[in-house]
């Protein structure tokens, strides 16, 4: 390569249009989703850690598919504070439960909208795990089938796609295989195969009352320390039937995220969570920085890495352009 003066790094950055032109990495609103929290009735109430973010009653689910979709996004997520939580979370898996009447909802306005839902147990149970719980520990295999139970309820509500983030070893096989039985073969499984025990979940649990009331994840989210056995978890998800991956959380995970983009390939999505979207709106109400250019450029960051899909609270309102 020569180099300067003949080379002048500098002549591709000097307007707005050249730099648009050489861009590499592009945020476009049909790669965001958005995730939402869905009540069963009240007014929209706002999360106290997660500012600009809301719980929603389900009655105005209409009016945000409608929003979605003028939008261009390329979906919702949605997640459910149910009426009452038991041991079991059978508020997950009930047909007439919050998430099953949001997404037929929000199908009745939008039929094109991409509708994903979260397939979990924690927002559900009375002691916040991910499932059942005995002897003070989640009970992987008993858990398999409560999952699966959840997933089929989300699809035959109308769901395009189920998102299973509960961790389980075998929860993608199990779900695949329930799908299928019912007559969802067409049913999208999204895991979140890398999903890390992360500091960064803090205000969505605020968000979504679910904070676990006793211990903590770490016996079935992964470790921040481990990088290899993200490409494990990955390669089991995709072999059990996942049609996507996701790592999750985007930013602290960006070599993980790059390391899964080569060793499958595409598509792979990402979280931007609750904690990532904060730090930025909190460090931006503190007038500490420019809210709208550090999510830009923390969403561009993920992209870069290697995300295809980013969720993100951010995706209706953020500036796609510098
Ligand atoms: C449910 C779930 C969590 C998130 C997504 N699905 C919380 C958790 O695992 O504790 C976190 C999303 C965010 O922080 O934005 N298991």
């Amino acid at each position: 390569m020569t180099g300067f003066p003949t080379r002048r790094m500098r002549r591709l950055r000097r307007t707005a249009g050249l730099r648009r032109l050489v861009a590499e990495a592009r945020l476009v609103r049909s790669q965001l989703i958005w995730p939402l929290f869905f009540k069963p009735e009240g007014s929209p109430t706002p999360v106290s850690a997660m500012p600009g973010v809301m719980q929603h009653p389900v009655k105005d689910a209409g009016a945000i598919a409608r929003r979605a979709t003028d939008l261009g996004l390329g979906g919702v997520l949605l997640f459910g504070l149910p009426a009452a939580k038991d041991e079991k979370g059978s508020g997950a898996y009930h047909e007439q439960g919050v998430i099953q009447e949001t997404v037929r909802a929000l199908k009745r306005a939008a039929q094109d909208l991409v509708v994903i839902t979260d397939v979990c147990l924690c927002e559900y149970t009375s002691h916040g795990h991910c499932g059942i719980v005995r002897d003070g520990a989640v009970d992987n295999d008993a858990t398999l089938e409560l999952l699966a139970r959840t997933a089929v309820s989300h699809a035959a509500a109308g769901a395009d796609v189920v998102a299973p983030s509960d961790m389980m070893d075998g929860r993608v096989g199990a779900i695949r295989r329930a799908l299928d039985q019912k007559g969802f073969a067409d049913t999208v499984i999204l895991s979140y195969a890398a999903k890390y025990a992360s500091a960064f979940y803090g205000p969505f649990r605020v968000a979504a009352e679910s904070a676990p009331q006793f211990g903590d994840r770490r016996g079935y989210q992964m470790d921040p320390a481990n990088g290899d056995e993200a490409m494990k978890e990955i390669a089991l998800d995709l072999d059990e039937g996942a049609d996507l991956v996701m790592v999750k959380p985007a930013l602290p995970c960006l070599d993980i995220i790059r390391r899964a983009k080569e060793r499958f390939g595409g598509p792979i999505a990402a979280y931007q969570v609750s904690g990532e979207y904060t730090m930025i709106k909190l460090a931006a109400q503190a007038g500490a920085l420019d809210g709208d250019l550090a999510m830009r450029e923390a969403l561009l960051a993920i992209r870069r890495a290697g995300a295809d899909i980013i969720m993100t609270y951010a995706a209706p309102d953020v500036r796609l352009d510098g």
